[in-house]
């Protein structure tokens, strides 16, 4: 393995040797699998809690327990296969946001990140020893600085990192569809104000808040220009989807390689947002109107439009990390055409490590 010659991202007292966190993937695509590989090469791995439990027998019975459960056995065995930095990523617009927020505290995760909403409320589940560190994701500067204000106020706590999602990311994304292509709302702008920002906070509070950068990095030369720019580190979720470990199905990853950039678009999810996902045949369908209404099994987003919705994400997307893509889509950050083959995550890790060198020593 080549050594890594930038520095390493200290996140709450926790260092990871290398500053990469793999974004948290819901409806199955990022589980213990994923998350453990990139933990073992020195990253931070996380798993998504979003629809964690759809593997589990009584899914659609038993939402709640089925969820918990599953995320209980998600973190204990990533911690079998890794004594790296492990992460769980909950949305704040999960209806089992606070389930999956205590699970996590009570099975010990390192890091919870959280965005999808802002997470104000989430130091309120933390017991008195504090172990497990919290990262808001944020779109804007001023949702940082809220955070951190009610945050500071409410619990004497300061985000141990926040990350900066800007729109070129995969998912759900934080911003209106015209703001998507202003250069206004270009990562590199958010992160610049974000670390402004910070400055504020980190003088009041006396602590240092590492700033991570998310949302279309996609090789080492990328990270480099953004530590540049003065984030900590970097949070990259479509570049791992092509990878052995990523727990999606075969059919999902090769939908990512066999895209081209003109497949990959922005649809109105019926969350109420934005996202950028591969362009497919389920897609064009629901477009032409060809959907009907279904009936909701889990209400598993506050903000689901579903009953004039004519499709459910969470099923849609379940469909896709299964491999069944003709009756879902899958979710990509605007670079995923550029994959062209799955490797291992070592493999993946050695290329990121090599480009970042390179571009350094340019
Ligand atoms: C398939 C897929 C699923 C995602 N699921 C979630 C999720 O459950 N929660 C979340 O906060 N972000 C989610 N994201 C966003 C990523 O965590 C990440 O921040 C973003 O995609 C980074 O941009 P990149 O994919 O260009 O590297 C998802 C992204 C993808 C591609």
């Amino acid at each position: 393995m080549l050594s890594w010659r930038g520095k390493s991202l200290n996140i709450g007292g926790l260092t990871a040797k290398l500053p990469i966190i793999q974004g948290g993937m819901g409806i199955g695509v990022s589980l213990s699998g994923l998350a453990s590989a990139v933990a073992n090469e020195g990253g931070i791995g996380v798993i998504s809690a979003a629809a964690i439990g759809m593997l589990e027998p009584d899914f659609s019975t038993n939402y709640i327990e089925a969820n918990i459960r599953a995320l209980r056995n998600e973190i204990r065995k990533a911690r079998e296969l890794t004594k790296g930095i492990l992460g769980v990523n909950i949305m704040v617009a999960l209806s089992n946001f606070s389930d999956m927020v205590k699970t996590s505290i009570e099975e010990g995760i390192d890091i919870i990140f959280s965005g999808a909403g802002l997470p104000l409320n989430l130091p309120s589940f933390l017991g008195e020893t504090r172990d497990t560190k919290l990262v808001p994701i944020v779109s804007s500067s001023r949702a940082a600085g809220l955070i951190a204000k009610r945050w500071l106020e409410k619990y004497n706590y300061v985000p141990d990192a926040i990350v900066v999602e800007g729109p070129m990311a995969g998912g759900h994304l934080g911003f209106k569809s015209e703001q998507i292509p202003d250069p206004n709302y270009k990562l590199e702008k958010l992160v610049s104000e974000v670390i402004s920002e910070v400055k504020i906070i980190e003088s009041k509070a006396g602590k240092s808040i590492p700033v991570i950068a998310a949302g279309g990095i996609y090789t080492g030369e990328d990270i480099y220009r953004f530590i540049q720019l003065g984030a900590s580190g970097v949070q990259m979720s479509t570049r791992f989807v092509t990878t052995e470990e990523c727990d999606a199905s075969l059919e999902f990853k090769k939908a990512y390689v066999d895209c081209r950039k003109e497949d990959i678009g922005i649809i109105k999810s019926p969350v109420g947002m934005p996202g950028r996902a591969i362009i497919n045949e389920f897609i064009n369908d629901v477009n032409i109107g060809t959907k009907k209404p279904y009936k909701c099994p889990f209400h598993c987003i506050i903000t689901c439009q579903y009953k004039s919705s004519p499709y459910c994400i969470a099923l849609a997307l379940a469909n896709a990390k299964k491999g069944k893509m003709k009756y879902g889509f899958a979710f990509a950050g605007e670079n995923a055409y550029r994959a062209e083959r799955i490797v291992s995550v070592k493999e993946l890790v050695t290329a990121l490590v090599e480009e970042y060198n390179n571009a350094e020593m340019a």
